[in-house]
């Protein structure tokens, strides 16, 4: 189970925050009251039950067709972007094993000559399946990708091509008849989900399943957080408690938000959650800018601007209290001055400099939050993906913006399209 320790600074007042909590109580219980089946104003919760889209039939579904695909396939190149990727491959860069397990690999993410001739004179030599995601299948980046690993696909595997060309679509689109033209397998991308709330659907969970990682145990640790946050209705609901901290702090002149850790396994957890929450707040020029950072390397560069740039930052800090792995510092033969090390483990290591990196941040002037995880497993971070989706769902009702759009990210686009000739 997650908890929240708030370490204030010395300017908090308990008693501010509380009567700020008090009067956005509403905001949590408007969440949990509702009931995205029948809440005709909004076409976006379909995430909000995990059921609706990752029953236990689904996910036999799933595996199964990953078992089918881990049968011949090296690779799975999932070419997607923005969150018909980012969740999927949080999870597979934290929990995936670098032997004897099916490779994902990563396109539809950028424009570049250099990053695709690589790629496909790397897997020239490699059994090769991709799932081409996309709910708008009119993004130029993984339509890109399709019009690059298509004839690749056919190149490599002639009239077989489209039982290695998976598409996961909304159905109803343009991309289901291309599936049904060309035989290509479909899986659904939900129309009640938008892409960065799609990690419990096929969207994150087929390419996670190829990956060899248990699906049913992320899922079961997201249920667990539901009911978890559905049942307790006052200030300490944890999802309230990150999502009234932060917004509180943000009217109180804080206007960034470092999510620190020092766990690298949590690095593309961390791209993960900048996007949940610049797409979902930055808005009508409001919104908390997220920055993720990995520590300790991080403090070598922005520890900086932490401790002594302005003061207009606040920390969440994710805490994992039983780490799963660990090594001792053994004895040196040569003097390196390091012998105060002999005999301590990592986690000891790596828990000091956590302990002091928070208390110089919080005497510094910068309120951190510790967010703790029990450990670093596949349900906590199952717990920690709903965490963070229902806390942003409150915190955009706190802030009064829709957290379910992101009419910002067309203007760039209707350039571009235009630069290229769209008709
Ligand atoms: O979270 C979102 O909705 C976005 O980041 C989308 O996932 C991203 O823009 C990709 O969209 P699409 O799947 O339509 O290509």
């Amino acid at each position: 189970m997650l908890t929240i320790t708030p370490k204030m600074t010395i300017n908090f007042s308990a008693t501010d925050f509380a009567a700020y909590q008090q009067a956005h109580l509403e905001q949590l219980h408007q969440v949990q009251q509702t009931q995205p089946d029948t809440d005709l104003q909004h076409n976006d919760l379909g995430w909000l039950t995990v059921d609706k889209w990752a029953d236990a039939t689904q996910l036999t579904h799933l595996k199964n067709l990953a078992t089918q695909v881990q049968a011949t396939a090296d690779v799975l190149v999932i070419v997607g972007v923005g969150g018909s990727n980012q969740a999927a491959r949080a999870v597979i860069e934290a929990f995936a094993q670098q032997h004897g397990q099916v490779k994902i690999i990563y396109a539809g993410t950028n424009l570049s000559a250099a990053y695709y001739q690589r790629l496909l004179n790397d897997l020239a030599e490699q059994e090769v399946y991709v799932d081409v995601i996309a709910k708008n299948f009119a993004t130029l980046e993984p339509g890109i990708g399709f019009r690059i690993f298509k004839p690749f696909l056919q190149q490599k595997y002639g009239a077989n091509y489209a039982q290695h060309l998976f598409v996961t679509g909304t159905r109803g689109s343009h991309l289901e008849q291309l599936a049904q033209a060309e035989g290509y397998p479909f899986l659904t991308f939900p129309t009640d989900i938008g892409g960065r709330f799609s990690v419990f659907s096929d969207v994150g969970l087929f390419p996670i399943a190829v990956a060899g990682i248990d699906i049913t145990a992320l899922v079961q640790g997201a249920q667990t957080m539901r009911a978890q946050l559905q049942a307790n209705n006052g200030g300490n609901n944890p999802a309230f408690q990150y999502a009234s901290l932060r917004n509180y702090l943000h009217q109180q002149g804080k206007s960034v938000e470092v999510l620190g850790h020092f766990e690298p396994q949590l690095d593309f957890f961390g791209r993960w959650w900048t996007q949940l929450f610049a797409e979902s707040e930055g808005k009508r020029n409001k919104g908390l800018l997220p920055l993720a950072l990995t520590y300790s390397e991080d403090l070598h560069s922005m520890g900086q601007y932490i401790q002594q740039g302005q003061r207009q930052l606040l920390e969440t800090m994710l805490v994992i209290d039983q780490p799963r792995h660990d090594l001792s510092i053994q004895a040196s033969d040569v003097t390196d001055d390091f012998d105060y090390l002999t005999g301590q483990t990592l986690t000891q290591i790596n828990q000091v400099a956590e302990k002091a990196t928070i208390t110089a941040h919080q005497a510094s002037g910068v309120p951190v939050i510790e967010l703790h995880l029990p450990k670093l497993d596949l349900t906590t971070f199952g717990e920690l993906f709903y965490f963070f989706e229902y806390a942003v769902f409150i915190s955009g009702l706190i802030l009064e913006v829709d957290p379910f759009n992101q009419p910002g990210v067309e203007a760039y686009k209707q350039l571009m399209f235009t630069g290229l000739g769209k008709k």
